[in-house]
């Protein structure tokens, strides 16, 4: 079973949001709040985070991808504004290369079209090791210090401490499954010439995870494409400047209708 948030008229266009690793559906409720007059605004958790379940199975993006168009069948939504960060954004790219007529847009937010490095794989394996002997409250402690911008650390405690209990709400085994999934990925640079949809990029100007040379890549290889540098954020751009990212968002979601 998914759980999801759906706000606002059912006859308005409709935005889809997936949040980032690991986290849940609550870090988008700026969007929601500021959108919901407007659109229809639907935030699920991804399999395993949140309140969603999380089977036994290994997980993996495709895995992911195949969920997120069961949940659109099952909500008989159809081609809505999808918007991912970073994790929700590799889900994003993947369903729309591997489905291209079942979105109006994209918003890719603080991610990337790379697979990992060799390196960026040893962390992750260390982590799966890490949780294991260390537990969840370490790992949450280490993970925030490189999903906030350095300026959020005095400015965003609220946020800072929601982050900390997402993280800490996940279990142990849904990390180790995502960490696992997330080191497997395949880039898919090499497939954004093939979106046909208008895309919006916006990361933050600190963000160390994904940081705005990864998504200036992106916007070089997607014909059309937005990027809108969001100052005063690191990773977590939706959470830390609420205020830019709504207004690009809002600007951008205009646009489309005109
Ligand atoms: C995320 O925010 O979803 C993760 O940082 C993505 C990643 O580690 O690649």
């Amino acid at each position: 079973s998914v759980s999801y948030d759906d706000e606002g008229p059912l006859d308005a266009p409709t935005i889809l949001f997936i949040h980032g690793f690991p986290l849940n559906k609550s870090m988008w409720e700026h969007q929601v709040e500021s959108l919901k007059e407007s659109c229809r605004v639907i935030a699920y958790d991804i399999r395993g985070h949140g309140n969603s379940d999380a089977s036994e199975e290994n997980f993996s993006i495709d895995l992911f991808v195949n969920d997120l168009l069961h949940f659109m069948d099952a909500l008989h939504i159809t081609k809505p504004i999808l918007c991912g960060l970073s994790m929700g954004g590799y889900i994003a790219l993947n369903a729309a290369i591997k489905f291209p007529n079942h979105f109006a847009a994209l918003v890719l937010s603080d991610t990337q079209c790379l697979a990992d490095s060799s390196e960026a794989k040893r962390k992750r394996m260390n982590a799966i090791e890490n949780i294991h002997e260390y537990g969840v409250e370490i790992y949450a402690e280490v993970s925030i210090k490189n999903l906030f911008s350095s300026e959020s650390f005095t400015k965003n405690k609220k946020e800072i401490l929601q982050v900390r209990d997402m993280i800490v709400g996940t279990a142990a085994q849904s990390l180790s499954y995502t960490l696992f999934a997330l080191s497997e990925r395949k880039g898919t640079c090499s497939k954004l010439q093939d979106i046909e949809v208008p895309v919006l990029i916006m990361v933050g100007k600190e963000d160390k995870i994904t940081p705005p040379v990864a998504a200036q890549l992106m916007h070089e290889k997607i014909q059309g494409s937005l990027l809108k540098i969001i100052d005063h954020a690191g990773h977590l751009a939706n959470l830390e400047n609420p205020v830019e990212f709504n207004y690009q968002l809002k600007t951008f979601i205009q646009q489309l209708d005109d």
